[in-house]
């Protein structure tokens, strides 16, 4: 730009000048610098997304119960896990399908209901991985892994979270101790089995609220969270 300007008001530079004008090679210098340019404000408004969704998927700052925008926890954690969810070379992405309702703000505790549906998104994610590495990547693609999230206020003052997959779902047997405390069916190493009975602690104690689960085998799996909109601790 400045060199341009510069180009502009002294058409006729001095030999020296000339000189150094062609060693640098300016016009392909100037159109690489554009580019670079572009790529770097690519690149930082992706940095910036991933920061505010860390701060707002934390809320540190924040111990006791705010009046909360649900989506937005959502949205923050859906952009935490985009990493795990876009497509692979072995597999298409995972596609999630958002139908939010229109719910109020709500008074709960924003950090550790985050973390409530970052522990259940990511168990999904699991599951279709796993499912999905017997399939043929043609067969994904017809057929594509999805995780559905659906939010509502129930007829009760409070609100609804539904987040269902398209997973293998979970024998009965199975189903009934997911919330019990270190159990897993993840090989040692990969599951410690304290997400869910942490997520349900969360949901029932901190928040009043209820959280269960519909599944069986071939049929997926439906994770529902209930929540009052007003918290019932004062
Ligand atoms: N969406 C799902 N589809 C199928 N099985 C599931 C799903 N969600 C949970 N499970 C089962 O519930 C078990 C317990 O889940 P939980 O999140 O408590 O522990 P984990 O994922 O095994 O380990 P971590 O402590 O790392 O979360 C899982 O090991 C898995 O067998
Ligand atoms: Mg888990």
């Amino acid at each position: 730009m400045l060199v341009h300007l510069y180009q502009q008001s002294y058409p006729h530079p001095t030999a020296p000048v000339q000189e150094c004008l062609e060693e640098i090679e300016l016009p392909f210098l100037s159109e690489d610098l554009t580019k670079v340019m572009q790529s770097m404000r690519v690149g930082t408004n992706r940095i910036r997304e991933i920061v505010l969704s860390l701060r707002n998927f934390s809320r540190l700052d924040e111990a006791e119960v705010k009046d909360v925008n649900i989506h937005e926890g959502i949205d923050s954690t859906l952009t935490i896990l985009h990493n795990r969810l876009k497509t692979r070379a072995e597999r298409p992405e995972i596609q999630t399908i958002k139908d939010y309702g229109n719910l109020p703000l709500v008074e709960c505790y924003a950090g550790q209901l985050n973390q409530v549906f970052m522990n259940i998104i990511s168990n999904a994610i699991d599951a279709l991985e796993e499912r999905d590495r017997q399939r043929l990547y043609k067969d994904i693609e017809s057929n594509p892994s999805t995780i559905s999230i659906r939010t509502e206020v129930t007829p009760n003052n409070g609100i609804g979270i539904y987040i269902t997959d398209n997973g293998p779902g979970m024998q009965e047997q199975v189903r009934k101790r997911i919330f019990d405390p270190f159990f897993t069916t993840k090989p040692v190493g990969k599951g410690t089995g304290l997400g869910l009975s942490i997520s349900y602690q969360i949901v029932t104690e901190k928040h009043g609220g209820k959280l269960w689960c519909n599944s069986s085998p071939g049929q997926g799996t439906q994770f529902i969270i209930e929540i009052p909109i007003k918290s019932l601790k004062t």
